[in-house]
């Protein structure tokens, strides 16, 4: 079996103890609370985790570009939701080609994006499932809720359309400092999609799925009246973020990124060869602090060119050039997008290599 000390660096690798805990951990969550789990699979763009997520119990996956869903569907996923708005015909048409292999559910929030869906619904003959999204407090999309049951009741009355669902995500949790606050978003999110689904029903549009779903609010759990269905995604490998927010502990977080250190210059300066190429430039939330941790010292990240990470090395810590180290990434998700395959690992030893399938899936 090879070992992490063969590998070329930069390499990903997913601790798979973490890795499988992390799936059983949320699968229970969702079951105690008797909602259905369809995980969001940007974070890891890997049908087999994708798979693992469906064996312990998930129903389906949810997913972000029409091209990842395509790609999960030739993987032999059986049950895809795009939880992104689509607006554009050519897209709306391939939606409706993959709606003939997968049971598949798109999400709306406008007239305009469900006119087009609907269009490209009638020209397959077919009807297509769709989920209206709700605002919660992330005001990124969604409708407000205010407006929920007017732009759901002209969304259902579309021909070549099905309105059975409404969804939210709560990613203004990401931005809280207080754990109390994430709290009240995991109620906000609740309260507020439940409140569409039944503004809904009474004006006799049948809502069956009731859908929240991110990593920090999912700590509080999914056990609200009128919840049906939960879709977080980071929480299959967790990051730096989640550590922060109080979500997960450090030893939870299965991903991390094999690094060279190859150049030291001064006792405060060390190099990576990990840059944004390999992690990204999200920064730290809620509040930015570098952009990655050094893995069993208090040492950052302080900056990324492409190929060069900065660490700003703490007193106390030494880097010495050829040594290699593991980088806590600050988004698990930003980091799948930009590898090939990611390594899984126990220890040192390499169990598999995942190929990330529906990296850069862009459209
Ligand atoms: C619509 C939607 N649902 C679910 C998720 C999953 O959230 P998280 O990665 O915090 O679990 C996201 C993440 O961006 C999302 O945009």
């Amino acid at each position: 079996m090879p070992s992490i000390h063969d590998l070329e660096t930069p390499a990903v690798l997913i601790d798979l103890d973490r890795l499988e805990a992390n799936v059983v951990r949320m699968a229970a969550r969702a079951r105690e609370a008797g909602v259905a789990l369809r995980p969001h699979a940007k974070t890891h763009k890997v049908p087999e985790i994708g798979w693992m997520q469906m064996r312990a119990g998930a129903v389906g996956l949810s997913l972000a570009k029409t091209s990842e869903a395509e790609v999960f569907a030739r993987h032999g996923f059986p049950d895809l939701f795009v939880a992104y708005p689509v607006v554009s015909p050519s897209k709306a048409d391939r939606l409706m080609a993959l709606s003939r292999r997968v049971r598949l559910c798109v999400g709306v929030d406008s007239i305009e994006g469900a006119e087009v869906l609907a269009a490209a619904a009638v020209r397959s003959g077919q009807t297509l499932r769709v989920s209206l999204k709700v605002d919660s407090g992330f005001h990124r999309v969604g409708v407000d809720p205010k407006d929920a049951v007017s732009v759901g009741s002209r969304v259902a009355a579309l021909k070549g359309l099905s309105l059975t669902s409404v969804f939210t995500h709560a990613g203004q949790a990401y931005h809280r400092a207080d754990p109390k606050d994430i709290e009240r978003d995991n109620e906000d999110e609740a309260k507020i999609v439940v409140a569409a689904a039944l503004g809904l029903r009474q004006a006799g549009v049948p809502i069956e799925t009731v859908s929240v779903g991110s990593t920090p609010t999912s700590r509080f759990g999914f056990a609200h009246k009128g919840v049906t269905e939960a879709r977080p995604g980071n929480y299959v490998y967790l990051d730096r973020t989640q550590a922060g927010l109080g979500t997960c502990s450090f030893d939870e977080c299965a991903m991390s990124i094999l690094a060279t250190v190859v150049s030291v210059s001064g006792s405060d300066r060390a190099v990576l060869d990990s840059g944004s190429k390999t992690l990204a430039l999200d920064m730290l939330r809620p509040k930015p602090d570098g952009y990655g941790l050094i893995v069993g010292s208090t040492s950052r990240l302080s900056a990324l060119s492409e190929e060069h990470g900065i660490v700003a090395v703490d007193p106390g810590d030494v880097f010495k050039v050829g040594e290699r180290v593991r980088v806590l990434p600050n988004h698990a998700c930003v980091v799948s997008n930009l590898h090939d395959r990611v390594y899984g690992v126990r220890g040192d030893r390499i169990e598999t290599v995942f190929e990330v399938a529906a990296r850069g899936c862009v459209d």
